[in-house]
């Protein structure tokens, strides 16, 4: 494990040496949170976007920023997809179930590829954290792209965030980029509020657990690392169909068990913030 550390450290160190950036907050809110991942899939949209609504279930102003700006999910997981209004200089917000988004997804047709070199991505990343009228958010959730490239590190440069979480599944595969993803943090300094295990087992209809990506893997990485293990999202068939009928579970289905894995996982995270 620790020749792994050492690796991946040294590939690290020059791209994140420490400079002294300018890190502005992102106006019109409180906390600024993301929600990270090594590795594409496995599951960090849904996460993130049934968070927001575990969030505002115990009584918190939310907004959703989708900066996955390669895979913009946001649209289909709330079934809104309309032209975001502008007053020349800033963008609105769209705003559904009492909450506040905003996504690429919005501004380019969804059908457009979005294969996009360095500065593209900087300067779409700048209207994202510069150019959006949030209004009085006590939270934003950024949905962050998978992986530690141009955006995580414009992010980490410019903006005042507040902490990440790091979403994986435990399988081995998974959490070797975890630990990159860690390293990065660590050195760019971002808190990293915990880590989540999705798609962490499926109970089948006999009762039985299968740990079908293997046991206990992010648990222990947490551990490994000294940070926060945030807690276990089961894979359920309601998770998935809520995404694909855009009508996030916490939202739809407060009562849920899946619903009060997030809700524990929402106060632990408001608890950092008090
Ligand atoms: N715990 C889960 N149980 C069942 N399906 C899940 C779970 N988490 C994610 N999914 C599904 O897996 C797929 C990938 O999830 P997504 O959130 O888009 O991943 P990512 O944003 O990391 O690429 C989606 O179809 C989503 O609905
Ligand atoms: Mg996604």
């Amino acid at each position: 494990m620790s020749e792994n550390k050492a690796k991946i450290s040294d590939s690290l160190k020059k791209k994140t040496d420490p400079k002294n950036f300018n890190k502005n907050p992102i106006k019109g809110t409180k906390f600024t949170i993301m929600v990270s991942s090594a590795k594409g899939g496995v599951g960090k949209s849904t996460f993130a976007i049934n968070l927001t609504f575990a969030l505002q279930k115990i009584g918190k102003t939310v907004g959703f920023l989708d900066a996955d700006i390669y895979g913009p999910s946001l649209p289909k997981m709330i079934g809104l997809n309309e032209k975001p209004k502008s007053d020349g200089k800033f963008l609105f917000p769209l705003e559904k179930y009492g909450a506040q988004f905003m996504s690429l997804g919005f501004l380019v047709d969804e059908k457009t590829p979005m294969i996009w070199r360095g500065p593209m991505v900087i300067s779409a990343i700048k209207t994202l954290t510069e150019k959006i009228l949030w209004k009085n958010l006590d939270f934003l959730i950024i949905d962050m792209p998978p992986g530690t490239g141009d955006t995580q590190l414009t992010f980490a440069q410019d903006v005042k965030i507040d902490g990440t979480i790091i979403v994986s599944t435990p399988q081995e595969l998974a959490l070797m980029d975890v630990q990159r993803g860690i390293q990065m943090f660590d050195k760019t300094k971002i808190k990293i509020l915990g880590l989540v295990d999705n798609m962490s087992f499926f109970t089948g209809s006999d009762g039985k657990k299968y740990n079908i990506f293997g046991e206990g893997g992010v648990e222990r990485t947490a551990k490994e690392f000294n940070k926060k293990f945030l807690g276990k999202i089961p894979i359920n068939t309601k998770l998935r169909e809520s995404a694909d009928l855009g009508l996030p579970l916490t939202f739809k289905d407060p009562d849920h068990e899946i619903s009060k894995i997030f809700s524990e996982i929402a106060k632990k995270i408001t608890e950092d913030f008090l």
